[in-house]
């Protein structure tokens, strides 16, 4: 079906393909028909494929990465499409609307995408009435990834991921903290270990607190970049152990450039994902694991298209694997490319 589709699709300037695709899924996402129609064409759950991080299980270790669902309007469909888990956001404390456009771009030679998005977000109010709508119709583990407003200095970051904690708490299952886009300025600085040691205190401080109140203690994990230095990621695997994170998302897209890209959107600015992003993503991944052993669940994303490359995630050291870019040029056959490793 795909195959039909994406034609039409990459015809039109990606954002709006994108936003084609999400309005779909979330109209199936609102109603219980639209649901009981994806369902007919869900594989089967198999336990052998079940996987635990963060004392979660996911019915397969395949989720589907931050940034698709930015608004949380699509999740249940998302995850009937076959995808173990979804992680929704960034969203954002105020809604925003993002940078300008054109913003999200196709190199099509390396099935690859630039963006720069910037955390388009609809803001907290709506993102937690979406959700609090569509769980409903929803199974499966719920990532929640929360980043900070563009407006808000960052030297008051903090004061924006707080709030957004405390703002997700009751909804999700685990909340990834967003301190690596490459599209929101001096973010990637919050990964400075003595940074991301403050603002980690603070969040899990307030966690203790949102725990007293609702009883639940959601894990926390940090989502890193690719382009960290490799000598920073010792001090930082160490503070995160010492703090009590419980797990680490590696990687979101690099700004990096490698040379074999093609195409007249090469040089656009923006973060890079997809197969060019691959080997260093799993390299990051893979000195992470040097550091933190088991001790610290990694999700491992970046680049992956099929079972090979999510088997190379997993033997870098990744728990789980998460996808984004193959989705858009493989659409949900890509799920069944990535079950063949289970
Ligand atoms: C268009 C687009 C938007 C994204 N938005 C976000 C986001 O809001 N938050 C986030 O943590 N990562 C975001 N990402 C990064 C992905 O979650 C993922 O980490 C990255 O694309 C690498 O995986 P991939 O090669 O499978 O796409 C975005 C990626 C793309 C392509």
């Amino acid at each position: 079906m795909y195959s039909l589709i994406k034609p039409l699709l990459f015809r039109l300037e990606p954002e709006r393909a994108h936003n084609i695709v999400i309005d779909t899924l979330a109209a199936l996402s609102g109603s219980a028909m639209g649901m009981r129609a994806m369902r007919v064409r869900r594989p089967p759950i198999s336990k052998a494929g079940a996987v635990s991080f963060m004392n979660l299980t996911a019915s397969n270790r395949f989720g589907l990465a931050a940034g698709l669902d930015k608004d949380a309007r699509a999740f249940p469909a998302l995850r009937a499409l076959g995808f173990g888990w979804i992680e929704v956001g960034t969203v954002t404390p105020r809604p925003q609307p993002g940078n300008e456009k054109p913003r999200l771009f196709r190199l099509t030679n390396e099935r690859a995408l630039i963006n720069r998005m910037g955390f388009n977000s609809c803001g907290m109010g709506q993102f937690i009435r979406n959700i609090a709508s569509r769980r409903l119709h929803y199974d499966s583990i719920l990532g929640v990834n929360i980043g900070k407003n563009a407006r808000t200095p960052i030297d008051r970051a903090e004061d924006d991921y707080v709030y957004a904690l405390e703002k997700v708490y009751p909804y999700a299952d685990y909340v990834a903290v967003n301190v690596s886009s490459p599209n929101t300025q001096s973010l990637r600085d919050l990964q400075h270990v003595e940074r991301l040691k403050t603002l980690v205190g603070a969040l899990l401080s307030k966690r203790e607190k949102l725990r007293g109140i609702d009883n639940r203690r959601v894990p926390i994990a940090i989502k890193l970049a690719p382009d960290l230095p490799g000598e920073t990621l010792g001090p930082i695997c160490e503070m995160l152990r010492t703090e009590g994170v419980d797990g680490v998302i590696a990687t979101n897209t690099t700004a990096m450039r490698p040379k074999a890209l093609t195409g007249p959107h090469k040089g656009q600015t923006g973060g890079l994902s997809g197969p060019p992003l691959e080997a260093l993503a799993t390299r990051v991944i893979a000195g992470l694991h040097e550091h933190l052993g088991e001790d610290l669940p990694i999700i491992g994303v970046g680049g992956v298209e099929d079972a090979a490359g999510a088997a190379r995630k997993i033997s870098a050291g990744a728990r789980a694997v998460q996808c984004y870019t193959a989705f858009i040029y493989r659409g949900p056959g890509l799920l069944e490319r990535l079950q063949s490793l289970v």
